[in-house]
């Protein structure tokens, strides 16, 4: 999801700003503009204190505000590169962070997680660079003011703008959150085409702007076939890199896991969503534990987990659309945090997470060129390799076929997205004898 305006279904407002997994656009049109937060005294007439921190805020009418600039509120005053001289030394080196879809609703928990070090460490300082729109651009002038009012220690610079190839330079990570909403009518064929054309663009500005080895979480439905989409634009990134979210959905899964067990969610592990982040993704009970013991031991409703468990995830987010009005929003910025910590963290041996990458190579016999979520682990560095050697019974296999089919006919109906890319594409075609995955409610 970016949070690139459109000029089409979205409401916002200055401060609410309906950012949801399937509710924004990115446009790249304006300038980026700088909102900063310092360590060092700024000595500018006009610049405000607070403890050892200062931020000049122009006016308008601000000396040195340029007339491309329109977002100029916030500028950043001093000389970030003094910054390292001023920190603690047990400090790593500043990681940058890009966001797109900053001004909604997912990002507005998830930056102030990030910005308190809950995510990447307390001895992590970060840049966040906050992609937006021209319509979001007073709230997102709102959220960059928030950011500095919390003092976070380990924020040491937030940039914002509308333009994903300023937005995106220099980026170790990339948030795609940012995605335009279905409008009522439409088919997932056009909302592929839709998104798929911003992910095109932001695929673009990464290869062009963002660190090579910058990693990519797209959260932005529909998920898997946008990361695909922006990998195949992005060959100076390694495709390994790119994400789309199903942690969400294993979260859910270990909760239900966990109430049907009557046990407390921490001691369910071992939960892999296999497929596609939508109504065919498998939530595998199969494989997962519970207090260590196979899930299946510990309840042993067959039914219960085949009919009631699986559907259940499988729709959930829909549901909370219907309960909402809108898509999940905290929920899903804590599994994009859950998601970076997987990555930045070594996975406790024997277990394992999903996310949704490129299946070239993988172990289960799923075909190559989709994202495909699968069990993975990670040494902490920020790389992952896909789990081999968990039980598929037919059950599972049949559905994670079936979650198969529906990301090929997804990648075959954005084929002219792909056509660049450096993965194979396979002649699908569009449009596609597709079943309607639609969440509940989605409309
Ligand atoms: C979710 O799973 O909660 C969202 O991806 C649903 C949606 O379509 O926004």
């Amino acid at each position: 999801m970016t949070t690139t305006m459109t000029t089409m279904t979205t409401t916002m407002t200055a401060r609410a700003t309906t950012t949801t997994r399937a509710r924004t656009t990115t446009t790249t049109t304006t300038t980026t503009t700088r909102a900063a937060i310092g360590r060092r005294r700024a000595r500018e007439p006009n610049a405000r204190r607070r403890g050892d921190a200062c931020v000049r805020y122009n006016t308008p009418a601000g000396v040195g505000r340029k007339a491309d600039d329109p977002l100029g509120v916030f500028r950043l005053e001093y000389d970030i590169s003094m910054d390292e001289a001023h920190r603690p030394k047990t400090w790593k080196p500043t990681v940058t962070v890009a966001v797109s879809g900053a001004a909604g609703q997912i990002s507005n928990h998830l930056l102030f997680k990030i910005a308190s070090g809950s995510v990447f460490g307390h001895d992590q300082p970060v840049v966040l660079r906050l992609l937006g729109s021209e319509r979001s651009r007073q709230a997102l002038e709102g959220v960059a003011m928030e950011l500095e009012d919390c003092l976070f220690p380990l924020l040491r610079e937030v940039d914002i703008g509308i333009d994903c190839r300023k937005v995106f330079a220099g980026a170790d990570w990339a948030l795609l959150i940012g995605a335009k909403p279905r409008g009522p009518g439409m088919e997932r064929g056009d909302l592929l085409e839709m998104n798929g054309a911003i992910f095109v663009d932001q695929g673009k500005a990464l290869n062009e702007v963002a660190k090579p080895t910058c990693k990519v979480i797209v959260v932005g439905n529909p998920c898997n076939t946008n990361a695909l989409i922006a990998l195949s634009h992005a060959p100076n990134l390694d495709p390994r890199n790119f994400h789309a979210l199903t942690k969400l959905d294993e979260n859910r899964a270990k909760c239900q896991l966990a109430l049907k067990a009557g046990v407390f969610y921490e001691t369910v592990s071992n939960v892999v969503i296999w497929g596609n982040h939508s109504t065919t993704q498998v939530p595998d009970f199969v494989n997962a534990k519970i207090d260590g013991k196979k899930a299946t031991e510990v309840i042993t409703d067959q039914d219960w987990l085949e009919n009631d468990f699986t559907p259940a995830i499988q729709t959930r987010g829909g549901l909370l659309i219907k309960k909402w009005g809108r898509s999940s929003a905290a929920s899903t910025a804590v599994s994009i945090a859950d998601h970076i910590r997987n990555l930045v963290n070594p996975t406790p041996e024997g277990d394992w997470f999903s996310t949704a990458v490129l299946s070239n190579g993988n172990p289960y016999g799923i075909q190559d060129g989709i994202v495909y979520s699968f069990p993975c682990r990670s040494k902490g560095d920020g790389s992952y390799e896909i789990v081999p050697g968990l039980e598929v019974n037919d059950w599972l296999r049949e559905r994670m076929k079936k979650s198969e089919e529906e990301l090929t006919s997804e990648k075959g109906c954005v084929g002219h997205l792909v056509g660049e890319a450096h993965v194979d594409v396979p002649d699908a075609g569009c449009p596609v004898d597709l079943e309607d995955t639609l969440l509940p409610g989605e409309m």
